[in-house]
């Protein structure tokens, strides 16, 4: 492998072009360290290969659980520079933030204390644009701006929420409360949707499970002091502590099968509920479709690519008959099934 040129440098990291391969490119970490939107800066020695080191072995654990990733292999550049050689992909303009203890932008905009446990995880969309502050943004937003489909916001969601159940596991071993964090996703050229960018102290909101000590870049945005001692400290635990790559914590999701007849077809059913409703003086009635609904529900599974495309064969040759009828797939993730480490009496100052 040899690096070849510069083809993107953002505020955390570079992107090399390979000169042995189209498909994958090189992702240096950097030291520096920025904050709201980049106006307060610094540089820290050692923490960009801090930084890679962390996420590789965080993007490892997750790719041993079935998530879709990026993520290839960590690169030891010499002279305390690291870098990840990734999969080629077209990052998608939204960060996707979950929450499961209310902190940061989430306690400001909603004037909740920082520390109070959430009833259940909290997915949020923001849109990357570093000129209009990262923005949040609905569902319905990104969708209606061509952001996403709405297939891709479900996946997403879905993604994230199975995400956060294992990265929960993750932490908790480490002696760690997992608050919140942010993901970015990127589009490969044949479509697949994969986790991509970096999960790190920059990236997630980690507390000690006994002191409560903050573990990750809040440290920096509050100046709250011992910012390296803390991404070192992660590291350390991640070190120390074998179980967790491998691991399989316990999973939980739904994915349910909307099947109607095709408009095209006569639904008797659908016709005979019209009629009554309309005997019973519902006068606006125009069309009712009937149908059935299944749930499958998958333990110890990670819903991907490959899950996606096997359950969509299994619709269009088991579930359903093409010919008469269609259907719509969709998702429930079961939170916190196995993971009982919020408790209510977490609370920050
Ligand atoms: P927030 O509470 O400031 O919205 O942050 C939510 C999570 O997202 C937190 O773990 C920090 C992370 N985050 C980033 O990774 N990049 C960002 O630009 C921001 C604002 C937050
Ligand atoms: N990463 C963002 C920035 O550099 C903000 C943050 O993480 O607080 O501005």
């Amino acid at each position: 492998m040899r690096i070849m040129k510069k083809i993107y440098e953002g505020k955390a990291k570079i992107v090399y072009e390979l000169d042995d391969t189209a498909e994958e490119c090189l992702i240096e970490y950097k030291n520096s360290l920025t904050a709201f939107d980049g106006t307060k800066k610094d540089s820290i020695a050692g923490k960009g290969s801090l930084n890679a080191r962390i996420s590789a072995k965080i993007f490892e654990f997750l790719s041993n659980n079935g998530v879709d990733t990026h993520f290839v292999k960590l690169e030891n550049l010499g002279e305390d520079r690291f870098a990840h050689v990734c999969k080629k992909v077209t990052i998608l303009p939204l960060e996707v933030v979950c929450r499961n203890i209310a902190a940061g932008s989430f306690s400001r905009r909603y004037g909740v204390q920082e520390g109070t446990p959430l009833k259940n995880p909290v997915i949020e969309f923001f849109l990357k644009n570093d000129a209009l502050h990262d923005p949040l943004i609905t569902e319905q937003g990104a969708v209606s701006l061509g952001l996403a489909t709405p297939t891709e916001i479900e996946y997403l969601k879905t993604q994230a929420l199975l995400i956060n159940e294992l990265l929960r596991y993750f932490f908790d071993r480490l002696g760690l409360i997992l608050v919140d964090f942010k993901l970015e996703f990127g589009r490969t050229s044949d479509g697949r949707i994969l986790l991509a960018d970096e999960i790190t102290p920059d990236t997630v909101r980690i507390w000690d499970k006994k002191t409560l000590e903050i573990v990750d870049k809040d440290r920096f945005r509050r100046d709250l002091g011992n910012v390296l001692g803390a991404y070192e400290d992660l590291w350390n635990r991640i070190q120390d502590n074998p179980l967790i790559v491998g691991e399989h914590p316990s999973l939980k999701f739904h994915v349910f099968f909307s099947v109607r007849m095709h408009p095209t077809v006569p639904d008797s059913s659908g016709m005979i509920l019209k009629r009554a409703l309309e005997w019973m003086g519902f006068g606006a009635v125009s069309h009712v479709v009937s149908g059935r609904l299944m749930r499958i529900t998958f333990t110890n599974a990670m819903l991907n690519h490959e899950l996606v495309t096997r359950l969509t064969d299994v619709a269009q040759n088991m579930l359903t008959n093409p010919a008469i009828e269609e259907y719509l797939m969709s998702f429930e993730v079961e939170s916190g099934t196995s993971l009982p480490l919020i408790k209510e009496s977490i609370k920050r100052d």
